[in-house]
Formats: structure tokens, C-alpha cells, sequence
């Protein structure tokens, strides 16, 4: 195979954005061949276009068009069609989450694990945004010696009522089965298990609805522990503004931290812990030098993702971020909320199976009426955390 002929699942938000990069001709060796969306007068302006549409996934998977699934709709659907791409013997990046809960994420990795030829990726695009491969590249590099402490403050996630009304599905326990964790800060709680490993112990307080007419978290304050003995804390919230984005990791070498699209490494001449156990006078701190770290962002994060998966289709690459990988944000996600419902900390892993029942639970009893309708989302793009 030379080129990748990809077919695309939903073409809300996020799908048309993918659309017109890959239409574009931005992801080298990958062909838009086919569309796919419930409603067909949704499909008409892209048939114009010259792409085979379908109202249909699972024929279009099976339509023998097509050897890849980028799958763009709510986060249900991602297991059920991922799983059902994947025995049609088609390659499949799935959106974010990967799956709407814990245990819906073992059924489709389970799947791919059963079809180890074919690739299962995650688009979890911060992955690409040197800023956090910086980051990454300083834990790893020994820089901050012994992690201490992390606090990610990631408020400025707001949205309007009129943004949780555009989609039946959005912020419902039955349609999105989660909030502001397993839909925005998704990519947060990715980045930090991705540079951090998962934790070892979570207590989350999360507050349902707090801002807006919603069923689901809106609101969160985490507390977090790491078998390597960082503590941590995570705060969120979809209903502040202009709301705050600082990530700050602590370490006995120095303090990181990212804010207003700055990087800063405070690092300590001595290292704080040797300093503490030698020293002989009582207050005094090590020197400390500071280092600005500019990066630049990346101009095109998803089409990044995008032809990873197509190099690991084609040519064997590795993934930026394999399928697997995209099971630990669900559960911090999971977690969180779970905690909070049952008043104590949740020793990981996470127990998917009773996350599934409460989950199930909250879907049956909901009395919850939601309001859907049209709304202009012409500045979804500035939903893309920078
Ligand atoms: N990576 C990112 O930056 C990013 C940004 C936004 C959204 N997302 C994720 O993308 C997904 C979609 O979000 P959105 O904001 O585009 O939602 P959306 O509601 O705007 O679009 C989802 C689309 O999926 C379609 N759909 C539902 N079931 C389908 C099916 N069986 N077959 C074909 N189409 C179907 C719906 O008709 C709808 O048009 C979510 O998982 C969300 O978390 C990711």
C-alpha cells in the first residue's frame, strides 16, 4: 500500500475540521475517499466535493473503499465503531477519549489486541506541542531531580450554555458520559499521564452542573499520588473566564512552569534535598539561576497525528500516541468523578467494571430534560488548547 484511503465518521466540530486539512493535501500519503454521517443532507456539501458518502458506518466499512477510520463522533460510539472497524480489518484512529468509560476502553483495546496488524491510535494531539515535549524531555532528563510536587490549574476551559445545547449527546451521563474531564481536560489528563506515569491513589471532588444546566462534572478539584512520591493537584472548571492555565512541577533541582504560553525553569545550584540534610544555618535556600524555554506551538497538531498514523500504517513508525495509551485518560477521568461520588480516595487501577454500574445507574435514573439547539460553532477553532 502507498497511500492510505481513509474514510471519515462524523463531521461535526471536529470531523470538518479534519476534513478540510486532509482535503487540503496537508497529510502527505493519506486520501479522503469517504464521509459518513447520520443526516445526508449533512453529506451533500461534501459529496460536492467529490468524496463517496455514507449514512451508513458500518457499510462504508465494509465497503472495501477504504483501509482506515478516522472516527469523529460522541464518545460511545468511538468503542462500538472502533470495534466494528476493526474486525471489517481496518486501521482506526479514534478521537478522544478513546472510549466513554473505563471499561468500554478494555472492550475496544481488548479488540485490538486481537488484530495486532492493524494500527489503533489516539488523537491526542498535545503530544506534538513542544512545550510539552520539552517538558517531558526535562523529567526524563533527570533536570528537576526528584519530583515533588505538581498542580495543573487548567480553568480557561470555559464554554456556554449555548455550546453544551448544540448536541443532544454533550454533557449527559447516556450521551457523553462525563464532563469537563473526559471531554476537554482529556487532553490535560493524557499530557499528564504521559509525563508523569498514572498515579498511584485519587480523590477527586467534582461538582455536577455547578455552571450550567448540565447533568455531568463542570467543576473539579483533584488530589493526586504517585508511587514515586509526588503529590499533585488538578483543578478545572468549564465556567470561569477568563480562567487560568498554569501547570507548575516541582522538583528538588528547581520549579517548571508553563503559563501564558511561557516556559520557566527556576533551578536550584544545589539540589534542594542535599541542601536541606547539609546545610547548617536554618532558612536560607539554594542559589537559583532562571531559564526562559521558548518553543514555538505547533502550527498543525492533529494533521501531526494524522500522518503519524499513516507512517505507522505504511512504514512501521511508532505512534506519537498508540490506542493503549488513551485508556489512562479515561481513567483519571473516571476516577476523578467516582471519588467524588463515593466521598474517598480510589486506590489505583480504577474498578471499570463499578465506575460501568454507577455510570449505568445515573443513566437510568436521570431525570435530567435536555435542551438541544442550533448554534453557530464558527469559533470552535478557538477551542484548541495552545
Ligand atoms: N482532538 C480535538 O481537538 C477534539 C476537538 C473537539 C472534539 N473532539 C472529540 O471529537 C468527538 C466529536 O466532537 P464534536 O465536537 O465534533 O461533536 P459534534 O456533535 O459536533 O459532531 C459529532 C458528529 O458525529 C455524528 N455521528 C454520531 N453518530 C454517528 C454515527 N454512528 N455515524 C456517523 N456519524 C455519527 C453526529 O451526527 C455529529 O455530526 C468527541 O469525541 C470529542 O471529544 C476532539
Amino acid at each position: 500500500m502507498s497511500t492510505l484511503r481513509l474514510g471519515l465518521i462524523g463531521i461535526g466540530n471536529i470531523g470538518r475540521h479534519h476534513a478540510e486539512y486532509l482535503l487540503a493535501g496537508k497529510v502527505g500519503r493519506c486520501e479522503l475517499r469517504a464521509v459518513c454521517a447520520p443526516n445526508p443532507v449533512k453529506l451533500e456539501p461534501w459529496k460536492e466535493r467529490g468524496l463517496a458518502v455514507w449514512t451508513d458506518a458500518g457499510a462504508m466499512m465494509r465497503s472495501g473503499t477504504i483501509d482506515a477510520v478516522l472516527i469523529a463522533t460522541p464518545h460511545y460510539q468511538h468503542t462500538s465503531l472502533g470495534i466494528e472497524a476493526l474486525e471489517a480489518g481496518l486501521h482506526v484512529m479514534v478521537e478522544k477519549p478513546i472510549s466513554a468509560h473505563k471499561a468500554d476502553a478494555e472492550r475496544l483495546l481488548k479488540c485490538a489486541a486481537q488484530h495486532p496488524k492493524q494500527i489503533l491510535a489516539g488523537m491526542f494531539q498535545l503530544r506534538v506541542e513542544p512545550r510539552y515535549t520539552r517538558i517531558r524531555e526535562l523529567l526524563e532528563s533527570g533536570r528537576l531531580g526528584k519530583l515533588q510536587r505538581v498542580s495543573w490549574l487548567i480553568t480557561d476551559w470555559f464554554r456556554t450554555d449555548a455550546y453544551y445545547s448544540s448536541g443532544g449527546w454533550r454533557a449527559t451521563w447516556r450521551g457523553e458520559g462525563g464532563g469537563v474531564l473526559l471531554n476537554q481536560c482529556l487532553h490535560n489528563l493524557d499530557v499528564l499521564s504521559w509525563i508523569l506515569g498514572m498515579p498511584s491513589s485519587v480523590r477527586g471532588f467534582a461538582q455536577l452542573g455547578r455552571w450550567h444546566n448540565i447533568e455531568v462534572e463542570d467543576q473539579v478539584t483533584a488530589y493526586l499520588e504517585w508511587s514515586h512520591g509526588a503529590t499533585g493537584v488538578f483543578i478545572t472548571s468549564t465556567g470561569e473566564a477568563p480562567g487560568t492555565n498554569r501547570l507548575e512541577l516541582a522538583g528538588s533541582k528547581g520549579r517548571l512552569v508553563l503559563e501564558n504560553n511561557k516556559l520557566t525553569f527556576l533551578e536550584n545550584e544545589t539540589d534542594a534535598l542535599e541542601w536541606s540534610r547539609t546545610a547548617t544555618v536554618g532558612f536560607s535556600k539554594p542559589a537559583v539561576t532562571e531559564h526562559d524555554l521558548p518553543f514555538e506551538n505547533h502550527p498543525a497538531p492533529h494533521a501531526a497525528l494524522m500522518d503519524n498514523f499513516v507512517a505507522a500504517v505504511l512504514d512501521g513508525a511508532p505512534l506519537i500516541a498508540p490506542g493503549a495509551d488513551g485508556m489512562h485518560s479515561v481513567e483519571l477521568a473516571n476516577s476523578m468523578v467516582y471519588s467524588s461520588i463515593l466521598g474517598q480516595s480510589i486506590q489505583m487501577p480504577l474498578d471499570g467494571a463499578a465506575w460501568e454500574a454507577e455510570l449505568q445507574r445515573r443513566i437510568r435514573d436521570s431525570r435530567f430534560e435536555k435542551t438541544v439547539r442550533e448554534v453557530t460553532t464558527d469559533d470552535f477553532a478557538q477551542s484548541f488548547r495552545r
